[in-house]
């Protein structure tokens, strides 16, 4: 099977109806979508991804009206953040209801929610009588994918279509935010920052694990990694051998031939840079050298500690350090 890719949304709609899995477009990164009361269909993506069956998955709903068909007991600061940030880069985990599969769950009592904000995904959502399962489309332990072409490349002999939505807006994964005796807990970091979130339900916690995580062990450091290694130094450091690739933030390494490094934002704007990042580590990653090295980025506040988080776990350090 080779994978179709189009912006037919109702054929996305007809296809997940009849139990297939496809990959659907989202605002942080595309995702690998089945009907989530489908259990086949949900077993197929665990399949497809390689993803292990304790990973729990991502509920995707059509809007802030259908959290109490699918979370129970919420907590009035969990109904403030969906308010303040639903469609958007926004997880929230809560109890959920018995309508929700434990397939989806990974035997979990509580749902991973989201509300993507991307027009097609909302549109083939609010046509479909069931929300959708969707982890990122990329096989497990790689980087998420954030184009159609990506997932093609990696899933399109697996899923019979790509619902193409062009190049993903926000560029890394959504923030995740769980409740701990009601106050919040930031289990991932993302493009919605602690500050943000702080700024509407006040005490949060932060709980971001850098290694396995017995409540969400997807969230492992090897979570984002390209093939080759890639190493974590400065600018100033010196690096002699000439087949190395580098990922920089605004300015390329001094002693690096320009054709070896991409930059993800020559002004230095960190939403550019989260957009560009995953693309850019594919490029270096398909360009077959020995090493790719980056630099984190200085200013380690506000969205930095999403792209810096990102880099750390997709460093080979910390990989072997987990
Ligand atoms: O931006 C995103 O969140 C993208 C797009 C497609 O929506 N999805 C995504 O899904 O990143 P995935 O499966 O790659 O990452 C979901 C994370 C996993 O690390 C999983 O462990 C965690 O969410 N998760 C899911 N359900 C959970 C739960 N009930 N409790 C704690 N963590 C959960
Ligand atoms: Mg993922």
């Amino acid at each position: 099977m080779k994978a179709e890719t189009g912006q037919d949304i109702d054929k996305a709609a007809y296809l997940l109806s009849d139990g297939e899995v496809i990959a659907i477009p989202t605002e942080t990164v595309y995702g690998l979508a089945a009907n989530c009361f489908n259990l086949k269909a949900v077993a197929n993506v665990f399949k497809i991804k390689k993803r292990p069956n304790f990973d729990p998955l991502i509920v995707h709903i059509a809007g802030l009206q259908a959290i109490d068909r699918f979370a129970k007991n919420i907590p009035s600061n969990a109904r403030q953040l969906a308010e303040s940030f639903w469609p958007g880069p926004l997880t929230l985990v809560l109890p959920k209801q018995d309508i929700i599969p434990f397939d989806v769950t990974s035997g979990l009592d509580t749902v991973a929610l989201r509300v993507p904000k991307h027009s097609m995904t909302l549109s083939l959502l609010s046509q479909l009588p069931f929300p959708l399962a969707a982890p990122s489309a990329n096989p497990f332990g790689y980087i998420s994918p954030t184009s159609a072409e990506h997932v093609f490349n990696q899933l399109g002999n697996d899923i019979p279509y790509i619902l193409d939505g062009g190049p993903a807006q926000i560029g890394i994964e959504s923030t995740i935010v769980g409740f701990e005796n009601e106050i919040p807990v930031i289990y991932r970091y993302g493009i919605i920052t602690p500050e943000q979130i702080k700024k509407v339900v006040g005490n949060t916690l932060i709980r971001v694990h850098t290694s396995s995580n017995p409540q969400a062990p997807g969230m492992l450091h090897s979570h984002y990694a390209p093939r080759t290694h890639l190493f974590i130094t400065d600018l100033n450091t010196e690096i002699t051998n000439p087949n190395v690739g580098f990922l920089a933030f605004s300015i390329p390494h001094p002693q690096i031939h320009p054709t070896n490094q991409v930059v993800l934002s020559e002004s230095g704007n960190v939403f550019e840079a989260a957009r560009n990042l995953y693309a850019a580590l594919r490029k270096l990653d398909n360009m077959n050298f020995s090493c790719i090295y980056t630099s984190l980025l200085e200013d380690e506040s506000g969205e930095a500690t999403a792209i810096n988080d990102r880099l750390k776990r997709a460093s080979f350090q910390s990989d072997t350090h987990k």
